[in-house]
């Protein structure tokens, strides 16, 4: 049980950053896997690189936040599936600012794409998670939403509601084995964290917080998904795997 053999996998935002590290985890444990992006230029050079592994995989272009697509993405999964084994809601935006410069416009859609955009899709997939039999669905939340990490407040609003969302979901639909985690990563190597990472005395304070002494890879919130897509993770749902460095067991 320690692979992916026979499953089918849906990453959103897969192209980048730790959705892309995600595709390429899930297809080397034997996943098939279907991933989007909102740029078709992106999916055909990813799809491209995948497949001189012989991989399986399948890019369509998707705005998370926009119904049309998110129907589009659910026949797309239907017609070539069947059923879908694990979701993995990745997609995600920040707009860092204070709470009294943001527009309306702006929050709202930062709650829209890392919060309702996850709540509508994964109520469009529920037939075909049900019908896989074992189904794992594990959405990308953050530090953010558990401690206050100068993300702004609307992002951390938004990962906060997608760690209860997790858990109702858990809850709500144990009964048809579909399991319901999240990841929480803590600062990590991507294009959402470059301003960020590339601010000297920012990326000093991240560091010194961090008891492993570093931000992380990509590679190392994959493994963490991969971990909770698998059967071998069959009796854990409603959970929140906090992948840190150790900062939050970490007071001084
Ligand atoms: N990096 C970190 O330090 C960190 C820490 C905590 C949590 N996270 C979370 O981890 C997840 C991935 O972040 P990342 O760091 O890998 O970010 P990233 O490199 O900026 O990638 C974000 C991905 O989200 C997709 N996306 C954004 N808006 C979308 C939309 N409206 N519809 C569809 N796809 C959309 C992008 O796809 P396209 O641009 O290709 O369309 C891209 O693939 C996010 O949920 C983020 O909040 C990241």
């Amino acid at each position: 049980m320690w692979n992916l053999d026979g499953k089918t996998a849906l990453v959103t935002g897969g192209t980048k950053g730790i959705g892309r590290a995600t595709v390429k985890e899930l297809l080397s444990l034997g996943a098939k896997v279907i991933f989007t992006s909102r740029s078709q230029k992106d999916i055909d050079d990813f799809e491209s690189e995948l497949q001189e592994h012989s991989y399986i995989c399948n890019g369509i272009v998707s705005d998370v936040s926009i119904e049309d697509d998110q129907d589009r993405l659910t026949d797309f999964v239907f017609e070539r599936s069947g059923s879908l084994d694990i979701l993995v809601n990745n997609a995600g935006i920040n707009i860092r600012k204070d709470a009294t410069h943001y527009e309306p416009e702006e929050y709202r859609k930062i709650l829209e794409i890392n919060l309702i955009a996850p709540f509508e899709l994964t109520r469009k997939f529920y037939a075909l998670l049900k019908r896989s039999g074992k189904a794992s669905v594990i959405n990308i939340a953050s530090v953010a939403g558990s401690q206050d990490v100068k993300s702004g407040a609307p992002y951390a609003m938004s990962k906060s509601g997608l760690l209860q969302q997790t858990r109702s979901l858990a809850s709500e639909w144990a009964e048809h084995n579909i399991r319901v985690n999240s990841v929480s990563p803590w600062y990590t190597r991507t294009p959402l964290t470059t301003e960020v990472l590339d601010n000297e005395s920012r990326i000093a304070k991240i560091i010194e917080r961090t008891p492993l002494n570093r931000v992380a890879e990509p590679e190392e919130m994959a493994s963490a998904i991969a971990f909770l897509a698998m059967d071998k993770a069959s009796y854990i749902t409603g959970q929140n795997i906090i992948v840190d460095g150790g900062l939050s067991a970490n007071a001084l």
